[in-house]
C-alpha cells in the first residue's frame, strides 16, 4: 500500500504566460493555441505517482507516493488581482510563472513574491517558471536571469514549454518533493 497526500498549489503571474495552459498540460496532456483568458480563476486537481517525497513509510521502500494535485489556476488580468488572496492564503505551493518572450511579465513577479511575502503563509514554497521555453527564438529573458533569481527567493527554478509539455511534470512533481 501506499499513502495518498494532497498538495495545493497556486499559480501566479501575468494574463498570457500560459498558467492555464500548463495546467491544461499537467492535468490532461493537452495544449489550446487560443486558450481563453481565465476568468476569476480555475481549479483543477491530478494524482500523480511520486518518488521518494518523503521517508517514512512502506510505500517509500518501494520509492513511491500517491500525490493529489490540487491545482488554483489563477487569473492573470489586473482586475481580478484582488482575488488573489483567497487562492493563496490557502496553498503550499506557489509556482510564479513568466513567459520567456516578455521581460514585462519577469519583472512582474517582484509585486508578486512581495505580496508573497507580505500576506502568504509563511511556509509556502515557491518555484518560478519560465514558460513558452519552445519560443527561443524570440527569448528575451535569459535563462540565467531566471535562475538567479528564483534562487534570491529561494525558490526552484524550471522552465518548461506547455505547447511541447517540456519540463511540466518535473514543475508540478519538483514542487510537491519541496512541500513537507
Ligand atoms: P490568464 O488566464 O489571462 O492569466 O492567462 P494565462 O497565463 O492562463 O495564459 P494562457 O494559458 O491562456 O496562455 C496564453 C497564450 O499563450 C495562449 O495562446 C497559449 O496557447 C499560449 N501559450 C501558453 N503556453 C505556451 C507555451 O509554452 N508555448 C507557446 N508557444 N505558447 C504558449
Ligand atoms: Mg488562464
Amino acid at each position: 500500500m501506499s499513502t495518498a497526500e494532497s498538495v495545493k498549489v497556486v499559480l501566479l503571474g501575468d494574463s498570457g504566460v500560459g498558467k492555464s495552459s500548463l495546467c491544461l498540460r499537467f492535468v490532461t496532456n493537452q495544449f489550446r493555441p487560443y486558450s481563453e483568458a481565465t476568468i476569476g480563476a480555475s481549479f483543477m486537481s491530478k494524482t500523480v505517482v511520486v518518488r521518494g517525497l518523503s521517508d517514512d513509510d512502506d510505500a517509500v521502500a518501494r520509492g513511491e507516493r500517491h500525490v493529489g494535485f490540487k491545482i488554483w489556476d489563477t487569473a492573470g488580468q489586473e482586475k481580478y488581482r484582488s482575488l488573489a488572496p483567497m487562492y493563496y492564503r490557502g496553498s503550499q505551493a506557489a509556482i510564479l510563472v513568466y513567459d520567456i518572450t516578455k521581460p514585462g511579465s519577469f519583472a512582474a513577479l517582484r509585486d508578486w513574491a512581495d505580496e508573497l511575502r507580505r500576506n502568504g503563509p509563511s511556509d509556502l514554497v515557491l518555484a518560478v517558471c519560465g514558460n513558452k521555453s519552445d519560443l527561443r527564438e524570440d527569448r528575451l529573458v535569459d535563462r540565467r536571469a531566471g535562475e538567479e533569481y528564483a534562487s534570491s527567493l529561494g525558490a526552484l527554478y524550471v522552465e518548461t514549454s506547455a505547447k511541447d509539455g517540456d519540463d511540466v511534470e518535473r514543475l508540478f512533481v519538483d514542487v510537491a518533493r519541496r512541500v513537507p
